[in-house]
């Protein structure tokens, strides 16, 4: 049963029989089920159905062989339980109105998981119970900047200008809403290891849109309060963002067991920064699941060449599956991984 456990050895930086591979976003719209599913409900109603969130999650692991499972859900579930109006567009999220003074960052409730979302729980129940041990299933978070972002821009953004201008010109409305937002973020966590999540990952997606001082300032202080209070619970912790290159040191400072990068940075640069006792995740382009056959293959070998043969490396997408994407390339991806990866023992 090496493929139940090669993920979480890879986390450890133990040896594996080959390169573990999961993909984030690995549920989702390019699938044909996932399509047949949501044609009945909308994004949000799956979220809050624990049988439904679970049939997805699973379906992903059995359509793809992946090495890892990821729980069906979002980073804005835990906002939107916090009394943020979260309102899932064709267009991605909306929140409106924005949070943009303190008194809108009071109006947010300091809300426990456990109670006010049970679903994502359930969920996981559900779902471990199903995939019967083949593989590990992974529980998420958002992070404290992204979460931020979302809240404070409305939605999605190209520059982030509303967070940074609160974050700079009303740093202590800035820390208040960070705190209370990692509070909420480190019992999310913890409740979906009770619930029996194997791994967990932290979606700082926007994290470096920061330079290196106002990471060091808004963010890292966070990052290392959640996962320090997670150390207890003995699962690894990935810390996920895009555009770090100029983080990594940083970010290994929050304690992860892994980092997730994007394809802005190289890994064997990435591996060479970080030395042998964290692992790394990551980063193939997204678009690059629109190549061809021959092509995705020598990305793919050459990406397993830049990791080395030291363990401690997960193969990934740099951020995550794009909805276009044709789902016969993503099962390519992965029995390629797998397939170009054994045989070279990672120790
Ligand atoms: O398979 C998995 O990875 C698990 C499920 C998952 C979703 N969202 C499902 C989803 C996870 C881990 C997320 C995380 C998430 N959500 C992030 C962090 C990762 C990243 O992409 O940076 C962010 C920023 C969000 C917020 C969010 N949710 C956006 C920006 C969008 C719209 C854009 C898009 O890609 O669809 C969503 C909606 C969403 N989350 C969908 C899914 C499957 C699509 C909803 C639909 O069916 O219409």
């Amino acid at each position: 049963m090496q493929r139940a456990t090669r993920f979480i050895d890879a986390c450890y930086c133990k040896p594996t029989d080959c390169t573990p591979v999961w993909l984030m976003r690995q549920a989702g719209r390019y699938q044909a089920s996932y399509q047949r599913i949501r044609k009945k409900f909308s994004f949000a109603e799956l979220c809050r159905n624990p049988e439904l969130a679970a049939q997805i999650t699973v379906n992903a692991v059995n359509e793809f062989e992946v090495d890892a499972a990821i729980i069906f859900s979002d980073i804005l579930v835990p906002v939107q339980a916090m009394g943020a109006p979260v309102e899932f567009s064709e267009q991605g999220p909306v929140l409106n109105p924005p949070v943009r003074n303190i008194f809108d960052v009071q109006a947010l409730e300091d809300i426990d998981s456990r109670e006010k979302t049970p679903f994502v729980a359930e969920a996981i129940r559900l779902a471990k119970k199903a995939l019967g041990g083949q593989v590990p299933l992974i529980g998420f978070a958002g992070g404290p900047i992204t979460l931020a972002a979302y809240l404070v821009e409305g939605g999605h953004s190209q520059n982030f200008v509303e967070l940074k201008k609160l974050l700079f010109s009303d740093p202590k409305t800035g820390h208040v809403l960070l705190g209370k937002l990692s509070n909420v973020i480190s019992q999310h966590l913890e409740a979906q290891i009770e619930a029996g999540c194997d791994a967990i990952q932290l979606f700082e997606s926007w994290g470096g849109v920061l330079g290196p001082d106002d990471f060091r300032e808004f963010a890292l202080p966070y990052h290392k309060q959640i996962f320090s209070e997670l150390a207890e619970c003995k699962v690894p912790r990935i810390f996920f963002g895009t555009s770090i290159s100029t983080l990594l040191e940083q970010i290994q400072q929050t304690g992860a067991d892994v980092i997730g990068v994007d394809w802005r940075v190289a890994l064997d640069e990435a591996r060479r920064r970080l030395g042998p006792k964290t692992a790394i995740q990551g980063n193939l382009d997204p678009c690059c699941l629109f190549m061809d056959e021959e092509s995705l293959k020598n990305r793919i070998q050459n990406m397993l060449i830049q990791a080395g043969t030291e363990p401690g490396y997960i193969f990934n997408l740099g951020h995550g599956v794009l909805p276009s994407t044709p789902p016969e390339n993503v099962r390519f991806l992965v029995e390629t991984v797998h397939k170009l990866s054994s045989g070279k023992i990672r120790a």
